[in-house]
C-alpha cells in the first residue's frame, strides 16, 4: 500500500494524513474483493524496516489502525471477514496488539474472505523465525533432516499451509518487491500501479485483475 506519504506531500498535507486515507482504500478494497469473489487478500501495512520512520509517524499509523480496527469490527464479523495478522508480535505496542488479537478471535470462524494483515512483516524474517522453529523441532526429533522439503518448510512460515498469492499488486510507481512474501512470491504474477495508494479504487483494481487474467502462468513448464 505504497505512497500514502506523497498523495498526502502533494496536496499540501502531512504524510500521516496520507496514511489516514489510505485505511479507508483498505476497507473498499475489502468490500470489492469480497464482491469479486476473492478468498484471501493479505496487505503490507507496516514492515520491519518501517520502525526506522519518525516516532511520531510510527505512532500514527497504528493509531490508525486501532481505528479501523474500532470501526470495522461490526463490518468484519458482518460481512463473514477473517482478520490474521502475519508478523513479530513481540515489538508492537500493548494497545494495538490486544485489539489485533481481539479481533482475530472474534472473527475465527469466518469463512468468505481472509484478511492477513503484515505488521512489523518482513520475508527474511519470516524465513528465519521458520528456520529456528525447524531446529527446535528437529532438536526435540518431531522433524528429521529428510523430513524437511518445500511444502514442510511452507507450513513453517506465516502463512502456513495458505494458497500462494496468485497476484502481488504494488502502488505509487515502485518495482520492487521489498522484503515482502519473498518466499510466496516466487511464481506470483506482479503488477505494478504508478497511482499512490490512496488513489488505488475499485476501477483500478479491476484493471489490475484484467491484466492478471491475460497472464500466462507457466510456473517454469513450457
Ligand atoms: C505506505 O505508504 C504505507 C504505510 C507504511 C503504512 C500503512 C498502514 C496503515 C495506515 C495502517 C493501516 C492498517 C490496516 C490494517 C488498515 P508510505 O508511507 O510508504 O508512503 P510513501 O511511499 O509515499 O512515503
Amino acid at each position: 500500500m505504497d505512497g500514502n506519504g506523497r498523495w498526502a506531500k502533494a496536496r499540501g498535507l502531512s504524510r500521516t494524513l496520507g496514511h489516514k486515507e489510505g485505511v479507508k482504500r483498505v476497507v473498499e478494497m475489502l468490500r470489492e474483493a469480497k464482491k469479486l469473489g476473492i478468498k484471501i487478500v493479505t496487505v503490507f501495512a507496516f514492515s520491519s524496516e518501517n520502525w526506522s520512520r519518525s516516532g511520531k509517524e510510527v505512532n500514527k499509523i497504528f493509531s490508525y489502525m486501532r481505528i479501523f480496527l474500532d470501526l470495522y469490527k461490526q463490518e468484519l464479523l458482518k460481512q463473514g471477514v477473517r482478520l490474521n495478522m502475519i508478523g513479530r508480535r513481540d515489538r508492537i505496542d500493548e494497545g494495538s496488539m490486544k485489539k489485533l488479537q481481539e479481533i482475530e478471535v472474534a472473527t475465527a470462524n469466518n469463512e468468505a474472505l481472509l484478511f492477513n494483515v503484515a505488521l512489523d512483516y518482513g520475508g527474511r524474517w519470516d524465513i528465519v523465525q521458520a528456520a529456528k522453529k525447524i531446529a527446535k523441532d528437529y532438536k526435540t526429533k518431531k522433524i528429521s533432516t529428510d523430513g524437511i522439503n518445500e511444502a514442510v518448510f511452507s507450513n513453517y512460515l506465516s502463512l502456513r499451509d495458505l494458497p500462494d498469492p496468485d497476484l502481488m499488486i504494488r502502488t505509487s510507481g515502485e518495482e520492487r518487491v521489498s522484503n515482502f512474501l519473498i518466499w510466496n512470491l516466487a511464481y506470483s504474477e506482479l503488477y505494478f500501479c504508478p497511482k499512490h495508494w490512496p488513489d488505488f479504487d475499485k476501477k483500478e483494481l479491476a484493471k489490475a485483475i484484467d491484466v492478471y487474467s491475460k497472464r500466462k502462468r507457466r510456473f517454469g513448464k513450457v
